[in-house]
């Protein structure tokens, strides 16, 4: 559904990503696990187009879009969930919602339902501006933004990034379970060893703007190998 294939990009003429290769099918979940600073966040602004291509391509769906702005990925059904999650806090849930609907022309009511019946704290808390939700009220209703509009792959960067464990338990068991339902494809970026256990089926390994290694689901289990990919 997704590869890249000698994907170079980064800041300023500077190269991040070093020649990346990767290939997701249609209904996976695959994560992209790494350090601080290895380049995790630049691959996804550069899946969904907020930093460009220098070289390589990138191709969804049997169709090359590494040439393709932002806006037209998320047309053609790229969602994006940014790490800090970039909800707008002066907006009320409902009004954030709106905002992920408006690609569509507008939020139905099946739209909403659907979003409501996988995070239904973002029903409790419709009217409630953005800005006063807990971090992983937040993750949800960016998460949710993103589900209005009906994705056929969702990017999601660092989702656990400062959550408390159970709610990161949850908000995997969510994703999970919207992957069995709707076949939806979905590749995040984590370095929380049990968010990735929780939601990913295999992993790329990410060093230095490469990718160093992958991992099948069996290789998740082993907290050693894990944390020397994830330590610091
Ligand atoms: N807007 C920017 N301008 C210039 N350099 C940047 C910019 N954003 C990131 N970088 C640099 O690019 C490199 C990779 O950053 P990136 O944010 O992709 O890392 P990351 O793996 O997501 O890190 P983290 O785990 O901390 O989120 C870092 O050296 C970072 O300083
Ligand atoms: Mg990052």
């Amino acid at each position: 559904m997704l590869s890249t294939l000698g994907l170079r990009a980064g800041y300023g003429g500077k190269p991040v990503l070093q020649g990346l290769d990767l290939d997701v099918r249609e209904g996976e979940i695959v994560a992209v696990i790494g350090r601080n600073g290895v380049g995790k966040s630049t691959l996804m602004k550069s899946l969904i187009g907020l930093v460009p291509a220098m070289e390589g391509s990138i191709v969804y769906r049997d169709k090359p879009v590494e040439g393709l702005s932002a806006f037209k990925r998320a047309r053609l059904g790229i969602g994006y969930v940014p790490q800090g999650r970039d909800v707008f806090p002066r907006l009320s849930v409902g009004e954030n919602i709106a905002v992920g609907g408006m690609r569509k022309g507008g939020v139905s009511d099946a739209d909403r339902r659907r979003v409501l019946g996988y995070f239904p704290i973002l029903e409790e808390r419709w009217a409630q501006r953005a800005g006063t939700l807990s971090g992983g009220q937040q993750q949800q209703l960016a998460i949710g933004r993103v589900l209005v509009a009906n994705p056929s792959l969702i990017l999601l960067d660092e989702p656990s990034e400062g959550i408390q464990p159970n709610i990161v338990q949850d908000i995997a068991r969510i994703m999970v379970q919207l992957n069995k339902d709707t076949g939806v494809t979905i590749v995040l970026v984590e370095q929380n060893i049990d968010m990735i256990r929780a939601m990913a089926q295999r992993c790329y390994v990410l060093d230095k703007g490469r990718i160093v290694a992958k991992l099948e689901r069996e290789a998740l289990a082993d907290g050693e190998a894990m944390r020397r990919h994830l330590a610091v």
